[in-house]
Order: C-alpha cells, then structure tokens, then sequence
C-alpha cells in the first residue's frame, strides 16, 4: 500500500480545526511549528505536498522548500501573508476559504460597534466591583453605516444590518454599476466613489478591504479628518488598512467617537509607537484577531481546506478555492 500524502499543517491551525483536520482519512497530517525557518525545513524532510498555514507572514524560504506544483492552503480568506510573486515563481498552487466566514466576521463587527454603543463590557466590570451607574449609550437602529469595501464580508454586514436593525447602509466602492441590485439584495442604500462624501455621513464606519499595497494606511490623517468627529471607527479586516498613529491621535483628542479594533498593525499587539497605545484609552473596545474564531466558523474553514486539498490530489483544480494556479 502506497504511503498516504504528507500534508503539514500549522499548529495554531491544526489546533482551531482539530476535529475535522483528525477525521482526515487521505492524508498523513503533520503539525509543525508556524514560523518559516521550521516549515521550510518540515517541508523538506518530510516532502509534503501541502502546507496549511494562518495570517503568519512568509517572505522567503518557504516557497522554495515546497515541491514544484505543491498547494499552499490558506485557512481563512486574506493572503495578505503569502508572497504571489514567490507562488508564481515557484509554480505552486495557493488557495483559501472564501464565504464560509463572512457571517461569523460580520457579526463581530456588529458586536464590536454595539460595545461602542452600549459598553456592557465596561458595565460588566463595574457590576463586579459593585458599582451601579449609568449614563445615556446610543441606538444602532436609525444610524448611518459606511462600509468600506462591499466584498462578501462587507455585503453580508450590510445585510444584517439592513434588514435586521433598521441602520441605513452605505458603502463605498469604485463601480457604481449594480447600486440597484446591492440595495435589493444586500441592503445597501446608497454607494459611493468618493471616500469623504461617505464619510460626512457615516456614524459608524467599518473596514472590510484585502490588505495590499493600495490599501496599507487606507485609514490615515487625512481621511480620518474627514470623519465625523463623534463617528466610531470598526477594523475587523486587517491592521495594516490603519495608520495607528494617526487613530490613536485623534481618540486621545477627542475628535473621534471611538474605535473598535480587532487587528493590528503588530499582532499580537504591540503599540507603533510606545506612548500610543490603544490600551489606555477609554472610547475603544480592542479584542485579539478572533473575527472568524468560533467552534462553527473553524470547522467550516478546516473543512474547505480538507476539501481545497482532496481536489488537489485529485486533480479537480476547477473544484478548488484558488487564488492562484501558477502549477505547470
Ligand atoms: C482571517 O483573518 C482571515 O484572513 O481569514
């Protein structure tokens, strides 16, 4: 009998998707460490057709360590991490786990928004320690949502939103062709080009962007001026889209609202700048990259991956969530 495929998965991941990734009857799994200096030298001895990593960065070694036409399978949907240059160049296949988390991330980014809104978190630790006050939050229903970048993530939030708490929703996005069929479908009632025009009307103002290059600092000074000055900012997409600095600036100052923040510019978070830090402010609710980190999400994600990789083995390229094909 011919050994089953090797298939080296990172332990953080293999931890998240734990259950499905042991049910995995076709391939022999491998857990290594996440850093690129221990995949790279796993991918080697062990000749693994795949590599299943996390957001983790890889800018070198990996690619070369991995067999010509091996599958790369990102578990979860950015690729920010993963260098398509070095794919290309190296012939590998890359793929990731498109729709199967865009209700888990588009509900914490309501959640995010309704601590702003409510503080139960603060309340909860004033309760604690015996302190009964309050003082006036806000309503979500009747607000004004902008969405920055109406992908599937962004076009589920609008939904929920939309439909289920009353707020008017409006997004911003290059083509204006389909305005009709977003509002319909979706909810969105009015999509601009125009970054400053949308946020003159924003209350609440979420990022749903891949991060790249054109995108690195899509939050800076100059926008962040544009905002209004009791409008909340929400950031579950990714921390390079924010200029920290200039975030922590305008909150320190008061002429923000707040900010919820679930991904950092360093994560695990450490500040851009030591007197910047988010933790010792008072308008922000900060949780550690969990958008898509529940028990029903995670088995989604391990099960597409499995699935993303099974087609690879078989050949079903059509079948697979590719990002990139450059195998020959
Ligand atoms: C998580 O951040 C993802 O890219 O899926």
């Amino acid at each position: 009998m011919s050994e089953k495929p090797v298939v080296l998965i990172s332990e953080s991941i293999y931890d998240k998707g734990k259950s499905i990734f042991d049910s995995a009857d076709r391939i022999q799994i491998k857990r290594v460490p996440p850093d690129e200096k221990s995949l790279s030298s796993k991918l080697k001895s062990t000749q693994a057709v795949a590599a299943v990593l996390g957001v983790e960065k890889y800018i070198d070694t990996l690619y070369q360590s991995m067999p010509n036409n091996g599958l790369i399978a990102r578990f979860g949907v950015g690729y920010d991490g993963i260098d398509l240059h070095q794919i290309k160049s190296n012939n590998l296949v890359l793929t990731n786990t498109p729709e199967v988390l865009d209700t888990t991330v588009a509900e914490l980014t309501v959640f995010m928004a309704a601590e702003l809104l409510r503080k139960s978190g603060k309340y909860t630790a004033r309760m604690k320690s015996g302190i009964w006050n309050s003082t006036p939050g806000m309503d979500l229903s009747g607000k004004t949502w902008g969405i920055i970048g109406l992908g599937n993530i962004g076009l589920q939030l609008s939904k929920i939103l939309h439909f289920g708490f009353g707020v008017r929703v409006i997004g911003l996005k290059r083509d204006l062709s389909n305005a009709e069929e977003l509002k319909e479908t979706y909810g969105t009632s009015q999509i601009f080009s125009d970054f400053d025009e949308l946020a003159k009307q924003a209350d609440i103002l979420s990022l749903h962007l891949p991060a790249n290059q054109h995108t690195h600092h899509f939050i800076n000074n100059e926008k962040l001026a544009k905002m209004k000055t009791d409008s909340f900012l929400v950031n579950t997409g990714r921390g390079s889209l924010v200029d920290e600095i200039a975030l922590y600036n305008v909150l320190h100052q008061g002429k923000l609202g707040g900010a919820a923040l679930d991904v950092y510019e360093n994560e695990p978070y450490i500040p851009m700048h030591p007197e910047k830090d988010f933790r010792n402010l008072d308008n922000v609710v900060l949780t550690p990259h969990i958008g898509s980190y529940t028990h029903e999400c995670t088995d989604r994600m391990a099960k597409r991956v499995l699935q993303n990789i099974y087609c690879f083995l078989d050949g079903k390229y059509e079948e697979m969530d590719l990002v990139v094909n450059n195998s020959i």
